[in-house]
């Protein structure tokens, strides 16, 4: 998957040609056909008093859970636990975490400006485990190659665009990508494409899962869809292939220290293997928004199928 690297000193000049800026339009189409646009140097600094309380071993103590997530449209902090941790401490991290999603959103509605922030601002978080040797379940392990899925959060066909920042004061966080989306679905298919009908259950279960994490009241329309269900499938599928873990064509990329980069991690395959401390931010993006529409899974898959899936 190739990695597209862009200079400081080429943001600023393109940043200024606004919406209609020849460059941006062309990083986007790369991004939207699976590229990773890499920022060696991050656009978007951490304020040092900030990255020195993030980079604090106490934030890494058990007090604090593996996932600690930022919900910026209820301004809610997940995965501290409060009963033990320092109200303080706990007000400091909020703080921090807020302001990098706020931070992340301004540098994007400028740089994606072709997608008009046609977005929903999903959840931020906060990695402060090392990633090598994590003990997790095979579905949960993020160091087998797979594409993105979330169990609780369907999409309905707008795509999963994440923003990374690599906090490490001297490591690289190591990840490898796999080979282009279609070529992957391809590997699994058909077995892995759902029956196209609409499903009562599926949707009802769907629609508790939303509920159950709040999105419910704010978004009642996003039940599980055909699409949805097929990515989560494909997600496990990757994971617990082993063959295929052990067989497929991949790629290493490294992110140095204090670089950023963000990718659609919901058809590039990714998985990362070392590294600690890193902050994301995750965007669901219209699929109608793209550049170039006919790159976003839900169409690749309905071309696929010959059926809507969504
Ligand atoms: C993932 O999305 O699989 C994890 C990426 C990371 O934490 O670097
Ligand atoms: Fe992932």
């Amino acid at each position: 998957m190739p990695v597209r690297s862009i200079a400081a000193e080429e943001l600023g000049p393109a940043l200024a040609g606004g919406e209609a800026g020849a460059q941006i339009r062309d990083w986007c189409a790369a991004l939207e056909a699976g590229s990773v646009l890499y920022f060696p140097q991050t656009p978007i600094p951490i304020p040092e008093g900030d990255l020195k309380t993030l980079l604090s071993g106490s934030q890494t103590d058990s007090r604090l859970h593996k996932n600690i997530a930022y919900k910026p449209n209820r301004d809610e902090l997940t995965g501290v636990d409060a009963k033990t941790l320092p109200a303080e401490a706990v007000r400091e991290l909020h703080a921090i975490m807020r302001r990098y999603s706020a931070s992340v959103e301004e540098f994007l509605s400028r740089f994606l400006a072709p997608y008009r922030k046609r977005w929903v601002l999903d959840y931020a978080s906060y990695r402060p485990i090392e990633e090598q040797g994590r003990d997790l379940s095979v579905r949960r392990r993020n160091d087998l190659l797979h594409t993105d899925a979330f169990p609780t959060r369907p999409t309905r066909g707008w795509r999963i665009l994440r923003f990374f920042h690599n906090i490490h004061p001297t490591r690289t966080r190591d990840w490898v990508t796999g080979e282009p989306f279609a070529k992957v679905v391809g590997h699994f298919t058909p077995s892995a494409i759902p029956a196209p009908q609409a499903d009562g259950a599926l949707a009802r279960a769907g629609k508790q899962a939303a509920q159950a994490v709040g999105l419910g009241k704010l978004i009642p329309q996003w039940k599980r869809t055909p699409y949805d269900e097929f990515m989560m499938r494909l997600h496990n599928t990757m994971k617990e292939d082993a063959a295929f873990q052990s067989s497929c064509v991949r790629e290493e990329v490294q992110f140095a220290p204090g670089s950023s980069w963000m990718v659609y991690t919901e058809t590039v395959p990714h998985a990362v293997l070392a590294g600690q401390y890193a902050l994301e931010q995750t965007f669901l993006v219209d699929p109608a928004a793209m550049i170039e529409p006919g790159s976003a899974p839900i169409r690749v898959l309905e071309v696929m199928t010959g059926t809507k899936l969504a």
